[in-house]
């Protein structure tokens, strides 16, 4: 064989691999889509239960995102890991995200109770941010879950992440994360310290809320 055929036999078989992986890429990134959905429709429909039996909606707003292809290469690059579909669906826990933000604290974990309740679904990892906020003030309850898809011809187990949290915690996630990240302002100690303040605040706030909100619902399956 000489170097012409050669390298054409080589280019031709790495095109098929590329084209081979980025198949699977996009193939497993279908099945964390549908996963998504799955988790998606679970909440909705508890938020159609609790909504009669609370007479208020437990769930304000649900919003999913799946990690850009950017970020899960970089994150495989952190641990020394290939961005294949197969090390990326082994490894990682955070590839599909599903936020609920929730209307009160007392609902962030009567939601997580009924979620982790149901059959099919597995609970990975739960790290409650709300109990055991982070230093710099973050909270939220974080679960990992593993839950089935159903394919034509078979069942797949998926993880997802959960973050539950209530309208005062996703504000302050969000305009943190907004702080934080912003390129052409550094990020001082005192704006640390600042935003550890809201969020001693947020906190205050979810729970006279809560409290008000004891006042205001019953839930009517206690009612005699
Ligand atoms: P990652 O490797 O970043 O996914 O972190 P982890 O595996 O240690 O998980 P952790 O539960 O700490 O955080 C996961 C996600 O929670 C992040 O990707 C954010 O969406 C959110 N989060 C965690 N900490 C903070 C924070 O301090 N501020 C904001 N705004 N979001 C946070
Ligand atoms: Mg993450």
């Amino acid at each position: 064989m000489n170097e012409k055929s050669l390298m054409q036999l080589f280019e031709k078989s790495s095109m098929e691999q590329l084209q081979k992986s980025s198949e699977d890429y996009f193939r497993l990134m279908a099945y964390y889509r549908c996963a998504m959905m799955e988790v998606e429709t679970k909440f909705n429909v508890l938020n159609e239960e609790f909504s009669l039996r609370l007479d208020r909606n437990p769930i304000n707003s649900i919003k999913s995102r799946l990690k850009k292809p950017l970020s899960v290469k970089e994150k495989m690059e952190r641990k020394s890991l290939p961005a294949t579909a197969e090390a990326i669906e082994e490894t990682l826990n955070d590839v599909a995200g599903v936020r609920v933000v929730c209307s009160f604290l007392e609902d962030v974990y009567l939601l997580a109770d009924a979620l982790l309740k149901q059959d099919d679904v597995t609970l990975i990892a739960r790290k409650d941010y709300i109990q055991n906020p982070k230093p710099n003030g973050y909270r939220s309850l974080h679960l990992i879950v593993s839950v089935p898809i159903f394919l034509a011809n078979e069942k797949k187990m998926m993880r997802v992440e959960i973050q539950l949290r209530t309208i005062a915690m996703d504000c302050w996630a969000s305009l943190e994360h907004q702080l934080k990240y912003k390129k052409d302002t550094p990020f001082t100690e005192e704006m640390m310290q600042e935003l550890y303040a809201c969020a001693v605040i947020s906190k205050e706030l979810d729970e006279r809320m809560d409290a008000l909100r004891k006042g205001a619902f019953v839930d009517k399956t206690e009612e005699t």
